[in-house]
Protein backbone atom coordinates (compact mmCIF):
# COMPACT_ATOMS: atom_id res chain seq x y z
CA UNK A 1 0.00 0.00 0.00
CA UNK A 2 1.36 3.40 -0.92
CA UNK A 3 1.63 6.40 1.71
CA UNK A 4 -2.18 6.62 2.80
CA UNK A 5 -4.21 4.63 4.96
CA UNK A 6 -6.88 3.02 3.22
CA UNK A 7 -8.67 0.30 3.63
CA UNK A 8 -9.11 -3.06 1.13
CA UNK A 9 -11.91 -1.04 -0.53
CA UNK A 10 -9.86 2.32 -1.24
CA UNK A 11 -12.13 4.06 1.67
CA UNK A 12 -10.94 5.28 4.31
CA UNK A 13 -13.37 4.12 6.92
CA UNK A 14 -13.80 5.44 10.25
CA UNK A 15 -13.08 2.09 11.73
CA UNK A 16 -9.63 2.83 10.07
CA UNK A 17 -9.30 5.94 12.01
CA UNK A 18 -10.18 4.50 15.31
CA UNK A 19 -7.23 1.87 14.00
CA UNK A 20 -5.06 4.25 13.34
CA UNK A 21 -4.88 5.86 16.89
CA UNK A 22 -4.71 2.43 18.34
CA UNK A 23 -1.61 2.12 16.34
CA UNK A 24 -0.51 5.20 16.71
CA UNK A 25 -0.41 6.64 12.95
CA UNK A 26 -0.80 10.04 12.50
CA UNK A 27 -4.37 11.27 11.19
CA UNK A 28 -3.92 13.77 7.83
CA UNK A 29 -6.85 15.83 7.58
CA UNK A 30 -7.29 18.85 5.59
CA UNK A 31 -10.32 20.68 4.57
CA UNK A 32 -11.38 21.20 0.65
CA UNK A 33 -14.32 22.92 -0.73
CA UNK A 34 -14.80 22.20 -4.73
CA UNK A 35 -14.11 19.23 -6.89
CA UNK A 36 -10.60 19.88 -7.79
CA UNK A 37 -8.85 20.61 -4.89
CA UNK A 38 -10.48 17.83 -3.35
CA UNK A 39 -9.49 15.46 -6.31
CA UNK A 40 -5.94 16.23 -5.24
CA UNK A 41 -6.28 15.86 -2.00
CA UNK A 42 -7.75 12.43 -2.43
CA UNK A 43 -4.66 11.61 -5.34
CA UNK A 44 -2.62 13.05 -2.17
CA UNK A 45 -4.37 10.14 -0.13
CA UNK A 46 -5.14 12.69 2.93
CA UNK A 47 -6.89 10.32 5.41
CA UNK A 48 -10.31 12.39 5.84
CA UNK A 49 -11.27 15.91 3.94
CA UNK A 50 -13.05 18.24 6.20
CA UNK A 51 -15.73 20.48 4.15
CA UNK A 52 -15.08 22.96 6.69
CA UNK A 53 -17.39 26.16 7.31
CA UNK A 54 -14.37 28.14 7.28
CA UNK A 55 -15.16 28.15 3.86
CA UNK A 56 -17.22 31.36 4.79
CA UNK A 57 -13.90 33.04 5.10
CA UNK A 58 -11.61 31.47 2.69
CA UNK A 59 -13.88 30.96 -0.61
CA UNK A 60 -17.15 33.14 0.83
CA UNK A 61 -15.06 36.35 1.34
CA UNK A 62 -16.98 36.46 5.17
CA UNK A 63 -15.30 37.69 8.42
CA UNK A 64 -15.94 34.57 9.89
CA UNK A 65 -18.08 31.10 9.56
CA UNK A 66 -21.64 32.76 11.04
CA UNK A 67 -23.50 33.64 7.71
CA UNK A 68 -22.26 30.41 6.08
CA UNK A 69 -25.67 28.48 5.90
CA UNK A 70 -26.70 24.43 5.30
CA UNK A 71 -27.08 25.03 1.34
CA UNK A 72 -23.84 26.45 0.88
CA UNK A 73 -22.57 23.02 2.64
CA UNK A 74 -24.04 21.20 0.85
CA UNK A 75 -23.49 22.94 -2.32
CA UNK A 76 -20.01 22.75 -1.87
CA UNK A 77 -19.61 19.23 -0.06
CA UNK A 78 -21.41 17.31 -3.20
CA UNK A 79 -18.50 19.18 -5.68
CA UNK A 80 -15.99 17.73 -2.98
CA UNK A 81 -17.72 14.26 -2.79
CA UNK A 82 -17.61 14.18 -6.45
CA UNK A 83 -13.90 15.19 -6.70
CA UNK A 84 -13.27 12.47 -3.87
CA UNK A 85 -15.27 9.68 -4.09
CA UNK A 86 -13.02 7.30 -2.05
CA UNK A 87 -12.32 9.59 0.83
CA UNK A 88 -13.67 10.39 4.16
CA UNK A 89 -15.76 13.34 4.08
CA UNK A 90 -16.71 15.18 6.63
CA UNK A 91 -19.38 17.99 6.68
CA UNK A 92 -18.92 21.05 8.97
CA UNK A 93 -22.82 21.75 9.91
CA UNK A 94 -22.79 25.79 10.20
CA UNK A 95 -24.12 27.83 12.87
CA UNK A 96 -27.73 27.72 14.36
CA UNK A 97 -28.19 24.04 12.46
CA UNK A 98 -28.08 21.86 15.28
CA UNK A 99 -27.64 24.65 18.90
CA UNK A 100 -31.74 24.81 18.75
CA UNK A 101 -33.10 21.77 19.02
CA UNK A 102 -32.18 18.15 18.86
CA UNK A 103 -34.83 17.50 16.37
CA UNK A 104 -32.99 20.59 14.00
CA UNK A 105 -29.70 18.52 14.52
CA UNK A 106 -30.75 15.46 12.90
CA UNK A 107 -33.15 16.93 10.17
CA UNK A 108 -30.20 18.90 9.28
CA UNK A 109 -27.64 16.36 9.79
CA UNK A 110 -29.18 13.76 7.91
CA UNK A 111 -29.78 16.27 4.73
CA UNK A 112 -26.15 16.30 4.65
CA UNK A 113 -25.94 12.98 4.18
CA UNK A 114 -28.40 12.38 1.59
CA UNK A 115 -27.77 15.48 -0.64
CA UNK A 116 -24.08 15.80 -0.91
CA UNK A 117 -23.12 12.25 0.02
CA UNK A 118 -20.75 12.95 3.24
CA UNK A 119 -19.80 10.08 5.77
CA UNK A 120 -20.24 11.99 8.64
CA UNK A 121 -20.91 15.48 10.02
CA UNK A 122 -18.79 17.58 12.48
CA UNK A 123 -20.64 20.16 15.55
CA UNK A 124 -19.30 22.55 17.77
CA UNK A 125 -18.81 21.79 21.19
CA UNK A 126 -18.62 19.76 24.41
CA UNK A 127 -21.55 21.22 26.79
CA UNK A 128 -24.48 18.57 27.72
CA UNK A 129 -26.85 20.23 24.55
CA UNK A 130 -24.08 19.60 22.53
CA UNK A 131 -23.83 15.89 23.99
CA UNK A 132 -27.02 14.95 23.52
CA UNK A 133 -27.06 16.33 19.50
CA UNK A 134 -24.25 13.60 19.25
CA UNK A 135 -26.40 10.91 20.92
CA UNK A 136 -29.22 11.34 18.96
CA UNK A 137 -27.16 11.89 15.42
CA UNK A 138 -25.67 8.13 16.47
CA UNK A 139 -28.23 6.56 17.39
CA UNK A 140 -29.73 7.54 13.89
CA UNK A 141 -26.52 6.13 12.42
CA UNK A 142 -24.76 9.75 11.37
CA UNK A 143 -21.28 9.70 12.35
CA UNK A 144 -20.32 12.91 14.50
CA UNK A 145 -16.94 14.70 14.70
CA UNK A 146 -16.83 16.70 17.69
CA UNK A 147 -15.03 20.41 18.06
CA UNK A 148 -13.39 22.16 21.26
CA UNK A 149 -11.25 24.59 22.52
CA UNK A 150 -11.90 27.39 20.11
CA UNK A 151 -15.15 27.01 18.66
CA UNK A 152 -15.53 29.53 15.52
CA UNK A 153 -19.16 29.77 15.76
CA UNK A 154 -18.68 30.72 19.43
CA UNK A 155 -16.29 33.50 18.29
CA UNK A 156 -18.25 36.59 20.02
CA UNK A 157 -18.42 34.69 23.17
CA UNK A 158 -15.11 33.49 23.20
CA UNK A 159 -14.16 37.31 22.75
CA UNK A 160 -11.75 36.61 19.83
CA UNK A 161 -9.92 33.57 18.08
CA UNK A 162 -7.40 33.07 20.99
CA UNK A 163 -5.59 29.87 22.53
CA UNK A 164 -8.40 28.31 25.07
CA UNK A 165 -7.18 26.11 28.23
CA UNK A 166 -4.84 28.78 29.41
CA UNK A 167 -5.95 28.77 32.95
CA UNK A 168 -7.08 25.19 35.18
CA UNK A 169 -10.58 26.14 35.20
CA UNK A 170 -10.73 26.47 31.36
CA UNK A 171 -8.64 23.37 30.86
CA UNK A 172 -10.56 21.12 33.02
CA UNK A 173 -13.72 22.41 31.34
CA UNK A 174 -12.32 21.22 27.94
CA UNK A 175 -10.99 17.93 29.09
CA UNK A 176 -14.89 17.24 30.23
CA UNK A 177 -15.68 18.21 27.46
CA UNK A 178 -13.45 16.14 25.18
CA UNK A 179 -14.92 13.01 27.58
CA UNK A 180 -18.49 13.52 27.75
CA UNK A 181 -18.34 13.48 23.66
CA UNK A 182 -16.64 10.20 23.76
CA UNK A 183 -19.07 9.42 25.94
CA UNK A 184 -22.03 10.44 24.06
CA UNK A 185 -20.23 8.49 21.13
CA UNK A 186 -18.38 11.09 18.72
CA UNK A 187 -15.95 8.90 16.27
CA UNK A 188 -13.34 11.63 16.70
CA UNK A 189 -12.87 15.15 18.29
CA UNK A 190 -11.15 18.61 16.60
CA UNK A 191 -8.90 20.23 19.50
CA UNK A 192 -8.65 23.60 18.25
CA UNK A 193 -5.83 26.37 19.71
CA UNK A 194 -4.90 24.67 22.71
CA UNK A 195 -1.81 24.74 24.81
CA UNK A 196 0.55 21.49 23.14
CA UNK A 197 0.21 19.81 26.91
CA UNK A 198 -3.62 19.70 27.20
CA UNK A 199 -4.23 18.92 23.80
CA UNK A 200 -1.59 15.87 24.37
CA UNK A 201 -2.92 14.66 27.53
CA UNK A 202 -6.39 14.83 26.29
CA UNK A 203 -5.83 12.89 23.12
CA UNK A 204 -3.95 10.07 26.05
CA UNK A 205 -6.85 9.75 28.21
CA UNK A 206 -9.61 9.53 24.83
CA UNK A 207 -10.01 6.19 22.83
CA UNK A 208 -10.78 8.52 19.78
CA UNK A 209 -8.44 9.93 18.16
CA UNK A 210 -8.34 13.56 18.52
CA UNK A 211 -7.53 16.16 15.37
CA UNK A 212 -5.60 19.01 16.54
CA UNK A 213 -5.01 22.68 14.85
CA UNK A 214 -3.18 24.80 16.68
CA UNK A 215 -2.91 22.29 19.31
CA UNK A 216 0.88 20.90 19.05
CA UNK A 217 2.15 17.41 18.13
CA UNK A 218 0.44 15.32 21.03
CA UNK A 219 -2.58 15.11 18.87
CA UNK A 220 -3.33 11.82 16.96
CA UNK A 221 -4.06 13.76 13.70
CA UNK A 222 -3.61 17.37 11.88
CA UNK A 223 -6.19 19.40 10.13
CA UNK A 224 -5.36 22.86 8.05
CA UNK A 225 -7.16 24.38 5.88
CA UNK A 226 -6.08 23.90 2.79
CA UNK A 227 -5.84 27.84 1.22
CA UNK A 228 -3.77 28.68 4.35
CA UNK A 229 -1.68 25.64 4.39
CA UNK A 230 -0.90 26.77 0.78
CA UNK A 231 -0.31 29.90 0.26
CA UNK A 232 -3.29 31.10 -0.84
CA UNK A 233 -3.99 33.53 1.73
CA UNK A 234 -0.85 35.07 2.46
CA UNK A 235 -2.40 37.96 4.82
CA UNK A 236 -3.17 35.04 7.66
CA UNK A 237 -0.23 34.20 9.72
CA UNK A 238 -1.02 32.57 12.85
CA UNK A 239 1.71 31.11 14.94
CA UNK A 240 0.49 28.02 14.43
CA UNK A 241 0.54 27.93 10.80
CA UNK A 242 3.25 26.83 8.86
CA UNK A 243 2.83 27.36 4.36
CA UNK A 244 3.58 24.16 2.64
CA UNK A 245 3.54 25.98 -0.44
CA UNK A 246 2.85 29.28 -1.86
CA UNK A 247 0.60 29.58 -4.33
CA UNK A 248 -0.42 32.87 -3.52
CA UNK A 249 2.64 33.86 -5.65
CA UNK A 250 2.24 31.07 -8.34
CA UNK A 251 -1.15 32.49 -9.24
CA UNK A 252 -0.38 35.88 -8.96
CA UNK A 253 2.38 35.50 -11.41
CA UNK A 254 0.67 33.26 -13.64
CA UNK A 255 -2.00 35.62 -14.48
CA UNK A 256 -0.01 38.42 -14.79
CA UNK A 257 2.06 36.29 -17.31
CA UNK A 258 -1.07 35.77 -18.85
CA UNK A 259 -2.05 39.56 -19.08
CA UNK A 260 1.02 40.64 -20.54
CA UNK A 261 0.54 38.58 -23.10
CA UNK A 262 -3.03 39.32 -24.44
CA UNK A 263 -1.84 42.77 -23.80
CA UNK A 264 0.90 42.95 -26.30
CA UNK A 265 -1.17 40.37 -28.31
CA UNK A 266 1.46 37.36 -28.04
CA UNK A 267 -1.27 35.08 -26.82
CA UNK A 268 -3.26 33.57 -28.16
CA UNK A 269 -0.06 32.54 -30.71
CA UNK A 270 -0.44 29.98 -33.82
CA UNK A 271 0.37 27.20 -31.06
CA UNK A 272 -2.74 28.06 -29.29
CA UNK A 273 -5.19 28.62 -32.34
CA UNK A 274 -7.54 26.17 -34.77
CA UNK A 275 -6.35 26.90 -38.86
CA UNK A 276 -3.54 29.28 -37.63
CA UNK A 277 -0.76 26.75 -38.32
O1 LIG B 1 -14.17 25.04 9.46
C1 LIG B 1 -13.07 24.47 9.51
O2 LIG B 1 -12.28 24.49 8.55
C2 LIG B 1 -12.72 23.77 10.74
C3 LIG B 1 -11.32 23.26 10.88
C4 LIG B 1 -10.33 24.32 10.93
C5 LIG B 1 -11.21 22.32 12.02
O3 LIG B 1 -13.54 23.64 11.58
Amino acid sequence: MPHGDKGRGGRASIRRLLEMKREGRPIVVMTAYDFLFARLLEEAEVDLILVGDSLGQVVLGYDSTIPVTLDDMIHHARAVKRGAPETLVVLDMPFMTYQASVEDALRNAGRGLKEAGVEAVKIEGGHERTCEAVRALVAAGIPVMGHIGLTPQSVHALGGYRVQGRDEAAAERIRREAAALEEAGAFSVVLELLPAPLAREISASLTIPTIGIGAGPGCDGQVLVLYDALGLNPGFRPKFLKRFAELHDVALEGVRAYAREVRERSYPDAEHSFGED
